[in-house]
């Protein structure tokens, strides 16, 4: 018998690119944007280079260059002022809070050349962070939220956003959010469930992104890392529930979450790159340990071979333009 010899297909880069089983596309990444209220100009996050907290304006510059990469989404998270977090996130809810504030503004400029998302939580909004309610003992009250949940996703359809995306993790998120968003006639808003979303270590950096109060952690409500199957009980029910797309939280550490799901769901799997895992990559590139470029790269192609049909990533719009680069 011959040598196998699975290298005959390594030998150029031409016939390695036509055996390629995974293919990028900048329109399957979504960049996650921060928009902050009370802000003179975009505030860097030192925590994740290159990414800011956006003034309105340089919110909707950002998001223009962002769609004129070709990038297929964004998904927007409010950064109120301090002083108006209160218990329940309220500021999350007005029409003139900051993030709906946004949406209406991007909704208006960029109509349906991108897809308009929005974090439907309350930490961003709440004074001690959580992103549920409180119940008087001050544990998260699950049932209490839901009503929350479904006045913020009407907020943010009314304002524009063509997918509503809770992320808290609360038990029947999904179908309280559907029945208001139908209820008002939103039956076209989508939902994308983040899905398997684990308590992780990995967060850090987008805690100081939107300046979070949180003093604690969030055990209760997502996920432990040490369990696979809960994942797909999870899944079963936000499919139930009528999520229109599903997501796993974070990437990186959760590759085989991504394919059980993946393998699991007859809807669109969304995985996200969070804030650790891109400032990771930064922070060893900057120490000249890996290339930034490289690593960014392998690490959105490995969500996307783990069965991910979109990726939101941080680093969505450089790699955007890098493969509008190579295509050329
Ligand atoms: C909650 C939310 C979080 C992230 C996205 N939505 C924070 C958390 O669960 O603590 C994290 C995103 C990231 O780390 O990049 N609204």
């Amino acid at each position: 018998m011959s040598l196998h010899r699975p290298r005959r297909l390594r030998t150029t880069e031409a016939m390695r690119s036509l055996v390629a089983q995974t293919r990028l596309s900048p329109k399957q990444l979504v960049l996650p944007m921060f928009v902050a209220d009370g802000l003179d100009a975009p505030r860097p996050i030192s925590s994740m280079p290159g990414v800011v907290n956006h003034t309105l304006d340089s919110l909707s510059e950002a998001a223009r260059a962002a769609v004129d990469a070709g990038v297929g989404g964004l998904m927007l998270f409010g950064v109120p002022r301090p002083e108006d977090k209160d218990a329940t996130g309220s500021c999350g809810q007005a029409p003139d809070g900051i993030l709906n504030r946004a949406l209406t503004r991007l909704a208006a400029e960029l109509g349906d050349t991108t897809v308009l998302m929005a974090d439907t939580c309350l930490d961003e909004f709440t004074d001690h962070g959580h992103c549920g309610v409180l119940d008087a003992a001050g544990r998260v009250d699950n049932d209490a939220t839901l009503e929350h949940y479904r006045a913020l996703a009407l907020a943010q359809a009314r304002a524009g956003a063509h997918v509503v995306a809770p992320s808290g993790m609360m038990d029947g998120q999904v179908a309280a959010i559907r029945d208001a968003l139908d209820g008002e006639g939103f039956t076209d808003v989508g939902i994308l469930a983040y899905t398997a979303k684990y308590a992780s270590a990995f967060y850090g950096p987008f805690r100081e992104a939107v300046g979070s109060s949180l003093d604690g952690d969030r055990r209760t409500y997502q996920q432990d890392p040490a369990n696979r199957t809960e994942a797909v009980r999870e899944l079963l029910a936000d499919l139930d529930e009528g999520a229109d797309m599903v997501m796993v939280k974070p990437a990186m550490s959760y590759l085989d979450i991504v394919r059980e799901v993946a393998d699991r769901s007859d809807r669109p799997v969304a995985a996200y790159q969070i804030s650790g895992e891109y400032s990771m990559i930064c922070a060893a590139a900057e120490r000249g340990w890996i290339d930034r470029e490289a690593a960014l790269d392998e690490a959105v192609l490995s969500i996307v071979r783990a069965g991910a049909s979109i990726v939101l990533t941080y680093a969505a719009v450089e790699i955007a333009e890098r493969l509008q680069q190579r295509s050329r």
